[in-house]
């Protein structure tokens, strides 16, 4: 099996064949997804709202994204794997940035970083880039900006907005981003940028004209419940699925109807025999 290098994925550009990616945050989703065949696998800060149960990902920590993509990497043998840089452990500073992304390589057992950001974040990209990190940029709605953004909304409708993300894909493809994520961003723009960068675009919410496409794994399942994205194809409503079994479950121990007989272990025929004492 051939295992996935950002030179396929930029080479999967130049030849116009589809990027996948999708997120994972453990050994058993990412063992799943690999054996799928997905190019790119995402230890998204995502963890945060869709298995932490918080907010938004502004919380999440550099410790816990080493703990998730450990896991990943494990279940992982051929996709590419992407450690997303949690907010605050790359913005202070270039050195600060340098650091967590190596540590991140070292650590997590992933080939490549992410980060969110564009013009803002060009010396960061620059410095980890430099060490031969491949950085994956990310740019439009950058969740870690939601404060400043005033909520989850598409970004560059308007002009002076689409002038900004023009820029921004600029910047992060001559700091020398190998991809970028294009989150929110106008179909139209979003092909636009596509047809001006020589790196990958990989998009989520952002139209059918990229050169990939990025979902989180929770809401392609359906098992992330506490939010509605119109962007998102659910696939499959694994929340029903689980509710069923485990009813299903609950039921039975309470009848006495499992643990049955094929689930249950017994003493030896011979030990059966054993006079007793
Ligand atoms: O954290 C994440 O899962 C992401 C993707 C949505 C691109 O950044």
């Amino acid at each position: 099996m051939k295992k996935v290098t950002i030179l396929d994925v930029q080479a999967m550009k130049e030849r116009g064949e589809k990027i996948t990616m999708l997120t994972a945050y453990d050994y058993p989703f990412a063992k799943i997804l690999d054996a799928c065949g997905v190019d790119i696998i995402l230890v998204g800060d995502s963890v945060g709202t869709v298995v932490q149960g918080v907010t938004n990902t502004l919380p999440v920590t550099m410790d816990e994204m080493i703990y998730h993509t450990r896991m990943a990497a494990r279940g992982r043998q051929r996709a590419l794997l992407v450690f997303d840089m949690p907010f605050m452990s790359y913005q202070e500073s270039a050195e600060q940035a340098r650091k967590n992304a190596g540590r991140a390589i070292k650590e997590s057992g992933a080939e490549a970083v992410k980060l969110e950001g564009g013009e803002n974040v060009a010396a960061a990209i620059e410095a980890i880039a430099n060490m031969d990190v491949p950085v994956m940029a990310h740019i439009g709605l950058t969740p870690q900006s939601v404060h400043r953004m005033g909520g989850f909304k598409v970004q560059g409708r308007e002009a002076k907005q689409r002038k900004k993300l023009l820029a921004d894909a600029k910047a992060v493809e001559a700091a020398g981003a190998f991809s970028v994520v294009m989150e929110c961003i106008p179909a139209e723009l979003a092909a636009e940028i596509t047809a001006s960068l020589k790196i990958p675009t990989i998009g989520i919410g952002s139209g059918i004209r990229c050169d990939g496409q990025v979902l989180v794994i929770h809401d392609v399942l359906g098992l992330y419940t506490d939010r509605k994205i119109s962007f998102v194809k659910q696939y499959v409503n694994l929340n029903e699925v689980i509710v069923k079994a485990v009813v299903t479950y609950l039921d039975e121990v309470r009848r006495g109807v499992f643990p049955d007989k094929e689930h249950s272990f017994f003493m030896s025929s011979a030990e059966k025999k054993k006079p007793k004492k």
